[in-house]
């Protein structure tokens, strides 16, 4: 081989799959104290995309890094939860409780996971019935942000989950973010549906929350090996640029297997590339600034 090729075939190792040169983001530094929390929701009316997954595995990592976190499901269906073995249906007080109450605490509702560093404000069915309930309210746009800032003190980071919907738990969860992440499946439809999801953030930082941010867009369920994920990823990154992470999450049954077990992959397969891949992400979402 001339030094030309070996040059060659050096950058080409270096690239990763958004096209941009692979960078490594270093391990943060401890922190010496906690709080006020970053609020960051995990958006995307597409359902099954891996906002659960992610929301519980960049969770988790975040928590490995020594960051107090509280994961917030504010999803009906109650996945997050059950993920992290707390059992939602057993529950006497859910966020469900905390949006209708506002004179509940809710350090009553919060629920340590099976992680260390990593608590849960669980939901269930219950909050189905909020969405319609919320309308006749007073600002009722504001009402998890209003519940959360009780909490803020206590924690590094807050992810809420959110329900694949555009709905006003939606709007409530956006209104109480200073982030979204987006994960993207890299599938054929990624992209559908997201022009209204930008839509949707745009007009919540206008008319209720200008400090929201698009933190970030995440690849998920990425495969090496077929052509089709790699162009999908590449509109995506012709669509968001430097927006997109450059953590992409690889398709692996170890996540399914994950949740069956209600753990974290970081948990369930330490060593395995999901679990890099989680570390990876939160690594990065602190070098971007999304999370201290
Ligand atoms: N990287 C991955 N590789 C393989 N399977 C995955 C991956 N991420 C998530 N999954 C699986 O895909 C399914 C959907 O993932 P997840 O529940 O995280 O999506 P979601 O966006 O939260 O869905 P919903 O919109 O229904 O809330 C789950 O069975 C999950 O275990
Ligand atoms: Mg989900």
């Amino acid at each position: 081989m001339n030094s030309q090729a070996a040059d060659l075939s050096l950058d080409v190792a270096a690239v990763g799959p958004t096209g941009r040169p692979l960078r490594e983001f270093d391990a943060p530094a401890p922190l010496d104290s906690h709080g006020p929390a970053r609020v960051v929701a995990m958006v995307n009316q597409k359902g099954g995309v891996g906002k659960t997954t992610s929301t519980i595995n960049l969770g988790a990592a975040l928590a490995d890094y020594g960051r107090k976190v509280l994961l917030v499901d504010f999803d009906p269906q109650g996945a997050l939860s059950v993920g992290l073995g707390v059992n939602p249906h057993d529950l006497d007080t859910t966020i469900y409780n905390l949006l209708m109450n506002s004179r509940l605490d809710p350090n009553e509702v919060i629920e340590n996971s099976n992680v260390p560093g990593l608590d849960v404000l669980p939901a269930n069915i219950d909050l189905s019935a909020a969405e319609v309930q919320l309308v006749g309210e007073v600002a009722r746009e504001q009402v998890l942000d209003r519940v959360l800032r009780k909490v803020e003190d206590n924690y590094d980071v807050v992810l809420i989950d959110c329900q694949p919907s555009l709905g006003l738990l939606t709007v409530n969860a956006l209104t109480a973010s200073h982030g979204v992440i987006i994960p993207l499946e890299c599938e054929f439809f990624a992209l559908r549906g997201v022009a209204l999801l930008v839509e949707t953030i745009e007009k919540v930082q206008d008319r209720l929350n200008p400090r929201l941010n698009i933190d970030g867009i995440l690849a998920t369920m990425y495969d090496s090996r077929t052509l089709h994920s790699k162009e999908v990823v590449a509109r995506v990154v012709e669509a968001f640029g430097d927006r997109v992470f450059d953590t992409v999450i690889n398709r692996t049954v170890k996540f399914p297997d994950a949740s069956v077990a209600a753990e974290s992959i970081l948990s369930y397969a330490p060593s395995h590339t999901g679990a890099e891949a989680y570390r990876s992400l939160a690594r990065e979402l602190i070098a971007r600034g999304g999370a201290p």
